[in-house]
């Protein structure tokens, strides 16, 4: 054999055992509308890193943060058509695909604090909530915190009647819809990556978000007042194709739900302290006023708000009364 035979040869082998190599790795497309530095896009690449170690690489994970390849719906028909294999839309974007229970997480001031919140996220009805997700195509794997939610306008928001008339950006959630409409705004559903275009040309004239949202999306450029409200909750299902996942090999599934278990933790170590220091980033922007209320004026937008729990029709409204005043009310 002449040597550039030799060489063609070996050169076509290193070729193919390239090919068998990338082909025996899995992709994973992960796919989210944050941006990188908030709490869900820290935790997606925290995933990756931990998911492509305990695989030994045998999985390659592929965040595409801020929109980059779909939108707030077309995310989720992507999933489901397996363009995708995992996102981390926020749960107001689950009960859109008919699975309205998951609009608990909407209704303003239905948790008092973390605990009550991660009473629901890490117990039975997290999981019951995920198993209603299956009939969809789509697997849960984890509960993923955001924050509570902040109120912004180019005007003070401090009583309910501030709020009336302004056109206020929501998510695709009726419950919220419904909260915006109990303090007498226009809520106006526009999608995640469109809201500082929307604030900025006024198609709208305020939104709600966490702080980490507010600041990474610029919105403190365009938005001359945040009250810190707290008035709702943000948080994440990180979620799968079932088929796709289902045919995973069993101890790829080990590793990678191993891999999202310590990057869950991850995600709620670091949520609470991202969006204290976005709170200090758009204090030290000086482009908005950040808001505190009295005690008076919480009380009284708590009060308004908590007509939405009235008019919404999924949960029962004794059951609401109890987990909101137990046997005091
Ligand atoms: C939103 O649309 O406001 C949120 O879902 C964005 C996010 O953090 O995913």
């Amino acid at each position: 054999m002449k040597l550039h035979q030799l060489l063609i040869g070996l050169i076509t082998a290193g070729l193919v055992l390239t090919v068998q190599a990338k082909d025996q790795s899995i992709v994973i497309k992960f796919s989210h509308i944050a941006a990188e530095d908030t709490p869900k896009g820290k935790a997606a690449e925290h995933f990756k890193k931990l998911a492509e170690k305990y695989t030994k690489n045998k999985v390659k994970i592929e965040v595409y943060p801020n929109s980059k390849l779909f939108k707030d719906k077309d995310e989720m028909d992507a999933l489901q058509k397996g363009e995708v294999q995992m996102l981390a839309p926020s749960l107001s974007k689950l009960a859109p695909l008919g699975i309205k229970e998951f609009e608990i997480f909407d209704l303003p001031y239905i948790f008092n604090d973390y605990k009550d919140l991660h009473g629901i996220t890490r117990g039975q009805v997290g999981k019951d909530l995920f198993s209603r997700l299956e009939v969809k195509g789509i697997l849960g794997l984890a509960y993923w915190d955001n924050a509570f939610k902040q109120m912004s306008a180019n005007k003070p928001l401090r009583k309910p009647d501030d709020f009336k008339g302004l056109k206020m950006r929501i998510q695709a959630s009726k419950i919220i819809d419904l909260q915006m409409q109990s303090v007498g705004a226009t809520p106006v559903v526009t999608s995640f990556a469109e809201v500082h275009k929307a604030l900025q040309t006024g198609t709208v004239d305020g939104t709600e978000n966490s702080i980490s949202n507010f600041y990474t999306q610029n919105i403190h450029e365009v938005q001359k007042f945040l009250t810190l409200t707290n008035h709702g909750y943000l948080g994440y299902a990180v979620i799968a194709n079932k088929k796709f996942w289902d045919k995973l090999p069993d101890d790829i599934k080990d590793d990678l739900t191993k891999a999202m278990a310590e990057a869950t933790d991850y995600a709620n170590e670091i949520a609470k302290k991202e969006n204290d220091e976005a709170l200090a980033q758009v204090k030290a922007s000086g482009k908005t006023e950040v808001i505190e209320l009295t005690p008076e004026e919480k009380a009284a937008l708590k009060k308004a708000m908590l007509t939405s729990h009235d008019k919404q029709d999924i949960i029962p409204k004794a059951f609401l009364r109890w987990w909101l005043c137990g046997d005091k009310c």
